[in-house]
């Protein structure tokens, strides 16, 4: 029978429940640096490529500073992530601000820390200008439209909100030519969970194109190319994970014949992967409280689609394992159900499991990635916490949880206190 790795067994599960109360997300540390080494190294025949996490997929100072340490930046897309990755000790042009609708005081933050801007619109050039100034590095977005096929998460390209069109990037880099810009970058996020590995060799040749073409018009030298996140991770059993040698290749190769061919070199191959580095090695953990048997069979966690959002939002799969009963046969069909007033608070629908008792303790797969980040308080509903199991196999809680106080801690009762107790 296949099984999804799990870095512990159900035996170290409950030693940690003794200290750490389900739900709660747990990363592997060794497996995270791991993974960065392996795209590293896809990509070690650029000696300047540098993947900028992209913090919004696991947004936890404890897992950036790991990922820094593996030579990795931060792609940040607001103030608050901006912050927590300057407190990282990721500063200056080690992190890349890639926002859209952005706000006056959230460029001025990117400005204050030195961050590579990497612009949405054109219309944010006077609006970046007036509000933090033109910075000596400027990146923006392409959107190619109907120019390339999109996937399910981002959806079509010329239906996508973000960037600027191609004939904006030759206006956008005029622009920002005459206003004294230094160095240029390009940068394309245009799939997301993608697993074919042509489709991130494709997005290079693309950008390696344009840039031939805008060098050549606008008289600009580019210092990095960004190819965006959205390398994919194979969440269900019969999924592969991507091959990053292919990537690498692929894009070397292209880089030999379009990049070096037209004299361009060196350029800086930048990424934003989030996903392929931390969903793998992520497991939401939560301990079964109920079972009702109506119209369908129903398995109620305590954990719902407040800690785990993805099923509920995309009908994401996430693959379930009850610890100890891995390899006993998945007879019996479940619904896998969180306990928020909304009937889309499903982990799983129909899924063939092996019997389960009240009290087993349920591993959710592939969390660590848009996981506990999509996290939300709907129905009261407190966040977890997060643990890393570390290198040396010892246990360290990275984020408690959230407590009733927490919940209320934007609220003021003073006022309605004092009132009801005259
Ligand atoms: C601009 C941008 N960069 C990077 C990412 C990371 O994508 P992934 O986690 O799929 O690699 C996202 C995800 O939404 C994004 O919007």
């Amino acid at each position: 029978m296949i099984q999804k790795k799990l870095p512990f067994t159900k035996g170290q599960v409950k030693e940690i429940i003794k200290f750490h109360p389900t739900p709660f997300y747990i990363y592997d540390e060794k497996e995270i640096r791991e993974t960065a080494k392996r795209l590293n190294m896809a990509f070690s025949w650029n000696s300047q490529f540098k993947n900028y996490f992209a913090v919004k997929a696991c947004p936890n100072n404890h897992i950036l500073k790991i990922l820094h340490e593996e030579g990795m930046g931060a792609d940040c897309s607001s103030q608050p992530e901006l912050i927590m990755a300057d407190r990282v000790g990721i500063k200056g042009d080690q992190i890349m601000f890639t926002s859209n609708n952005t706000p006056a005081h959230e460029y001025k933050k990117a400005r204050e820390l030195g961050a590579i801007i990497n612009l949405d619109d054109i219309s944010h050039i006077p609006f970046l200008e007036k509000h933090a100034g033109i910075p000596d590095t400027i990146c923006f977005r392409y959107n190619p439209g109907k120019l390339r096929g999109g996937n399910s998460i981002i959806g079509k390209p010329e239906e996508a909100k973000y960037g600027f069109t191609k004939k904006q990037l030759f206006e956008g880099y005029e622009i920002m030519k005459k206003k004294g810009v230094a160095k240029f970058g390009l940068h394309a996020m245009i799939a997301s969970n993608e697993r074919n590995p042509q489709y991130f060799v494709d997005t290079a040749q693309m950008l390696f194109d344009l840039i031939v073409e805008i060098s050549k018009k606008v008289k600009i030298r580019f210092h990095f190319v960004n190819l965006g996140g959205g390398i994919g991770i194979p969440y269900k059993l019969d999924q592969k994970p991507v091959d990053l040698e292919y990537i690498g290749k692929g894009v070397h190769k292209a880089y030999i014949q379009t990049i070096v061919a037209n004299d361009l070199q060196p350029l800086k191959i930048f990424m934003e992967n989030g996903r392929m580095l931390t969903g793998p090695n992520g497991w939401l953990i939560s301990t079964v409280l109920h079972k009702k048997s109506t119209h369908k069979k129903y398995v109620g966690l305590d954990a719902c689609m407040a800690n785990l959002m993805r099923p509920a939002l995309y009908g994401a799969y996430h693959h379930i394992t009850i610890l100890g009963k891995e390899n006993l046969p998945r007879r019996y069909k479940y619904d896998v159900t969180g306990s928020l007033c909304e009937n889309n608070d499903k982990f799983a629908i129909d899924r063939m499991l092996p019997k389960i008792d009240i009290g087993d303790i349920v591993a959710i797969h592939d969390a660590g990635a848009h996981g506990y980040a999509m996290g939300f308080n709907y129905n009261g509903k407190l966040k977890s916490a997060e643990l890393l199991l570390k290198e040396d196999g010892t246990i360290e809680q990275i984020r408690r949880a959230e407590t009733v106080e927490d919940y209320f801690a934007t609220l003021d009762f003073s006022k309605l206190e004092q009132d009801h107790s005259r």
